[in-house]
Formats: C-alpha cells, structure tokens, sequence
C-alpha cells in the first residue's frame, strides 16, 4: 500500500514533536492506518538550526508555499503559526492543488477557517485541526465521532494553559497578577503577543472552533464574547475562595433562543468541581449531550507531546481514508445563529 507522505511546515515546539512521533512509532502507525506515514518534506525559516531530531533524509524548502505544491506531499501540516502572513498563504496553497492539511493554529482558524474549510472542501482536500482547541485533549473527535449520535446542548471548558496557570498560582502562592504574569513569562508559558492569553483572545479563538463544531454552525469569532484576565485582583480571588469558589478563565457556548451564545470570561466556579480543581497550565473541555449527559475532558493543552499527539489523530484520520468535511454538516449548511452580542477586542 502506498505510504502517505507529509509536508511539515514549521519546525518549532509543536513540528519537533510530531516529527519524534513519527520516527519514534513508524511501525505502530503503519498497523494502525494500514499504511505506512512518510515525513518527505520540510520547511522553516532557518536551515542551519539543529532541532535535536534527524531531517537529514527530508527535502527542506525554505518557502512554505513551495512545500505546499510539492508532488511528493498528500497532506500539508502547517505548524508555523499567525493568523495571517505565511502559515495562511501555504494554507491557502496547499488547498488549491487539492493537498490535505493539517493545522494547530487556532488564530488563523478562527478569523478564516470558515473560508478555508469551504475552499477544501471545493477543491475536494479535508481541513483537519484537532490540535487547535484545547492541545492534547480530543475534543474535537469526542464531538464529531463518539458524540456523534447526541444532540449537543453546552459545551465549556478552560482553554488557556496560561491563563489558568496565573489564576491559580496567584490563589496558591498569594502572589499578585502582576508577580505571576512574569512568573508565566520567565517559563515561557506566554503567547509572543500575551494580550492572546490573558485578554482571553486565545481562549476565544479555540471556543469559536469548538462551538462551531458542536452546533454545526459557521465559525463566528466575532459572536464571541470576550474578556480576559487582566482585571482579576488578589482579593476578588481571595472573596471567591472565602465563598467556597474558584475564579476561573471559563468558556461556555449554547444554543438558545436568540441563537448562539458563546463567551469567555472570567467566571466563578464550586472550588470543589472538576473545573475548580483544575491546577496549574492545565485545560479541561466538558461537553453536554442529549443522550450521554456530561462529560469532562481533562489534559495539557499546549507542549510539545501533548499538541503533536493531537495533530497525529489527523494525520491517522486522513490515512485511513476518513474524509468528512469537520465544520458544520456541510460547512455550508446550516444557518448562522444571530451573535448574541458583538465582540469587544
Ligand atoms: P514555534 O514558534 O515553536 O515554531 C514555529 C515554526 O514556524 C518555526 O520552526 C519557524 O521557523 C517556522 N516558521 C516561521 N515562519 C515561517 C515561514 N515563513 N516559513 C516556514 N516556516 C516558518 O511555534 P509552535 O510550534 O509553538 O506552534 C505552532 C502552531 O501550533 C501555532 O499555530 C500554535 O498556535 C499552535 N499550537 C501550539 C501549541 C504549543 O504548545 N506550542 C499548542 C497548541 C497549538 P524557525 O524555527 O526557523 O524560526
Ligand atoms: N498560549 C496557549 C495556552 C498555548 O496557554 O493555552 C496553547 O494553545
């Protein structure tokens, strides 16, 4: 059987990973997709860096747009990042020669997955971004196969690593937002732009992502409600904890009468329930379904195993032939529920 054969573009924290994946398990993911997985090329900015793992037996182009319309390469994984610049222009590439691709970059999901996902499905590729929400937790998969017989009614969840990582270490360690703010930078926690995370931006994007798929409506960044983190005080923490409650950076979407309705702000939660006890740069995604009820997902939702995990499940996904587009049921389908408010940032 033919091996499928990927293009990785972007060779930082998250390409390092699912290049290790695919060295380390090549036998395993040949039983499993009953086929063998190929890395054939790969791209970055700078050729001379050694990454600690072998790219030696790879083609390197140093233009993902390039890599993109190679001939040797079925699926596109684009790990550079940005929601525009050249991790869009190779997507955008990739899907007009009729590549696969696969994506971690909730930010240019959010703002154009809506565009891109129709475009694949045009030109007859899959979009696949199960590592864009929520990292190593599969909550993606969770909705559109093992949910798949469920009416969703709610799904929520923390979606931001750091930003739980801030709230609860300034409750632990008594420290104040500013203190613990570059206590999260020092650890390199933080997004270049941090404005991404504690603005809950970030946290949006990957609730955007998820509500779309839940209710199988067309990703609407702007219909979300945004707030972040930046305002929470030493005492409000310390009122809520005196309460019994935990201050958390909590996403919720459902579908109600007005429509969609979807948020991510800071919300108070029983210090005692699976998302008060969420510790440190954690994630957690609970998803409601008509049949099953709840159900709560808990994992790290950045780093390099925990994100390369998730965009492996693609990768397995597309070699075993499963081609059913991941946004709306078709993306093109369904009514846009009217915003339930504008967006603020
Ligand atoms: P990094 O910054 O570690 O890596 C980015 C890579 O992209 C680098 O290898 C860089 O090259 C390369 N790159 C930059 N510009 C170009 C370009 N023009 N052409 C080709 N390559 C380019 O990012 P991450 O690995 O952390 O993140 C990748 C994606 O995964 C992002 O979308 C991110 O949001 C998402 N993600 C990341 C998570 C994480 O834990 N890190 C978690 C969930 C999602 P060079 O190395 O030469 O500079
Ligand atoms: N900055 C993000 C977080 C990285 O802290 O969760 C993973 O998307």
């Amino acid at each position: 059987t033919s091996p499928l054969r990927l293009g990785i573009a972007g060779i930082g924290t998250v390409g390092v990973g699912v290049i290790r994946i695919v060295q380390r398990h090549a036998d395993l993911l040949a039983a499993r997709c009953g086929r063998p997985i190929q890395i054939t090329a790969v791209s970055a900015r700078d050729r001379s860096r050694d990454r600690g793992v072998r790219l030696g037996e790879y083609a390197w182009e140093d233009d993902a747009v390039a890599l993109a319309r190679r001939d040797d390469v079925d699926v596109f994984v684009e790990l550079i990042g940005g929601d525009d610049g050249p991790a869009k222009a190779a997507v955008e590439a990739a899907i007009a020669a009729g590549k696969d691709v696969v994506t971690a970059n909730k930010a240019l999901l959010a703002h154009h997955g809506q565009a891109l996902a129709e475009a694949a499905e045009g030109a007859g590729g899959v979009l696949r971004f199960e590592a864009a929400v929520a990292g190593g937790i599969p909550c993606i998969k969770a909705l559109t196969e093992s949910l798949a017989g469920n009416e969703i009614t709610r799904v929520m969840g923390v979606m931001n690593g750091t930003c739980n990582y801030i709230l609860t270490r300034m409750e632990s360690a008594g420290l104040t937002y500013d203190a613990v703010f570059q206590e999260a930078s020092d650890l390199g926690y933080l997004e270049a732009d941090p404005t991404l995370d504690v603005g809950g931006i970030d946290a949006g994007h990957k609730l955007a992502l998820l509500a779309s798929i839940a209710f199988g409506t067309k990703v609407d960044f702007g219909a979300v409600k945004l707030e972040g983190i930046e305002r929470i005080s030493i005492d409000d923490i310390n009122r809520a904890a005196d309460m019994g409650f935990r201050v958390k950076l909590l996403g919720v979407a459902q579908m109600t009468g007005r429509g969609l309705e979807a948020r991510m702000q800071p919300c108070l939660v029983p210090a005692a329930s699976p998302l008060g006890q969420l510790e440190g740069p954690m994630n957690m995604v609970v998803l409601e379904g008509d049949s099953v009820g709840q159900i709560v997902l808990r994992g790290a939702g950045a780093g390099e195993g925990p994100t390369a995990s998730a965009v492996m499940s693609d990768v397995v996904e597309i070699a075993r032939g499963q081609r059913l587009p991941t946004f709306g049921q078709p993306a093109s389908g369904l009514a846009t529920p009217r915003p339930a408010e504008a967006n603020t940032p």
